[in-house]
């Protein structure tokens, strides 16, 4: 059941700490600061052959997977790709045995990623699945990858499976990493820091009151703005996703350095704009951006650090998350912007577990 909780979807979010534990649990090395992915089955030598990592997935897998692919680039300094898993399909891939390709799928029966992944071995790649249902179709096809353990995941927007995903492959990362040009040192502190992660999500779930308060002001909204650069880019991408599915109100998410190469020209005192802007790189300049919206009557919500003064009055509303390095806040402002939305929708009398035209897994093309 939904465990006291009025929506699973509420519940799932509340999950999540312990879904993260149980996704990281015996896959940390704190020792030698590297990780065990031991379903990957991977030698030493196979983990440092391959040229290119090649992440495939839909929706908010997908979303996950542009955090990997910028994760691999920065941890492993190495090539790292990430496609919807139709694109991947119908473009005459160039995927071949120098590539490790991972197809993410919380359902495991995505009929996209499926395609993708029976592509990817046809063409020699090594496959690996990150997936939750266990004994799924992609699990099984793909022969080898890692189980999120997120537990059943039953609201039709993904909540858990997201913050499980981008912890695991943080830890692919760190993993890649490690075997080309991470020191010990570096790996440790990110051991340490993705061990943090289940203690900051249960900050951000401590400040449900107050999220909820905020979302009071957005119900009568048609079109909503999400912002945010770097790392923070696919956190606006999934923020606006969960809004648009169990909402029903139009949101978009922009990289923050696009908004003067077109969109700003929608903005106005009825655009209200949700700002990435906690601490990390491209901070200052996103805050330059929502200066720019603000001048344009935009009213703004900032997910912003705790404590971050300067980035607080350039808003109307701020949410506060702790400070943690960007690749971290992926999941601790994604968690934010889940309850957000989730809110958004309950004022606004959404069937959040069960949207209208949606269901939890697209098994068609
Ligand atoms: O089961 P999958 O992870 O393969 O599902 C992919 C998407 O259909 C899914 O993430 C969808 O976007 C969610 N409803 C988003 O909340």
């Amino acid at each position: 059941g939904k465990g006291g909780y009025d929506h699973y979807m509420l519940k799932e979010i509340f999950e999540q700490p312990e879904a993260i534990r149980n996704a990281i649990r015996g896959r940390i090395d704190k020792d030698r600061g590297t990780a065990i992915l031991s379903g990957l089955g991977l030698s030493p030598r196979e983990l440092v052959d391959f040229q290119r990592l090649l992440i495939v997935g839909c929706g908010t897998s997908l979303n996950a997977g542009l955090v990997g692919e910028y994760a691999v680039e920065s941890f492993a300094a190495m090539l790292a790709e990430v496609e919807q898993a139709a694109e991947f399909r119908y473009r005459n891939p160039i995927v071949g045995s120098k590539d490790l390709v991972i197809a993410i799928s919380q359902s495991g029966e995505t009929a996209d990623t499926l395609a993708a992944v029976r592509e990817a071995i046809d063409k020699g790649a090594l496959v690996a699945g990150l997936v939750n249902v266990v004994g799924s179709t992609i699990a099984r096809e793909a022969g080898r990858g890692i189980y999120l353990h997120a537990g059943p995941e039953i609201s039709v927007a993904s909540t858990k499976a997201f913050t499980c995903q981008v912890s695991v492959l943080l830890l692919v990362a760190l993993k890649l990493a490690r075997g080309r040009r991470m020191s010990r040192d570096e790996g440790v502190k990110i051991t340490r820091e993705i061990l943090g992660i289940p203690a900051l999500v249960q900050q951000v779930l401590e400040k449900n009151d107050a999220i909820a308060k905020i979302a009071n002001n957005f119900i009568k909204c048609e079109h909503m703005f999400y912002i945010g650069r770097g790392y923070m880019y696919p956190v606006a991408l999934e923020g606006a996703l969960k809004m648009k599915e169990i909402s029903y109100i139009h949101a978009e998410a922009y990289n923050a350095a696009e908004l003067k190469h077109g969109p700003i020209a929608l903005l106005d005192g009825n655009m209200p704009v949700v700002a990435l802007m906690n601490r990390g790189p491209g901070q200052e300049k996103t805050v330059g951006n929502v200066e720019e919206c603000r001048a344009r009557k935009a009213p703004v919500l900032g997910v912003i650090t705790e404590g971050d003064e300067e980035a607080k009055v350039a808003c109307d509303w701020t949410i506060e998350v702790p400070d943690c390095p960007h690749y971290i806040a992926t999941i601790v402002c994604t968690v934010a912007l889940q309850l957000f939305s989730y809110h958004v929708a309950r004022l606004r009398g959404c069937s959040i577990d069960q949207p209208r035209n949606l269901a939890k897994s697209v098994t068609v093309e």
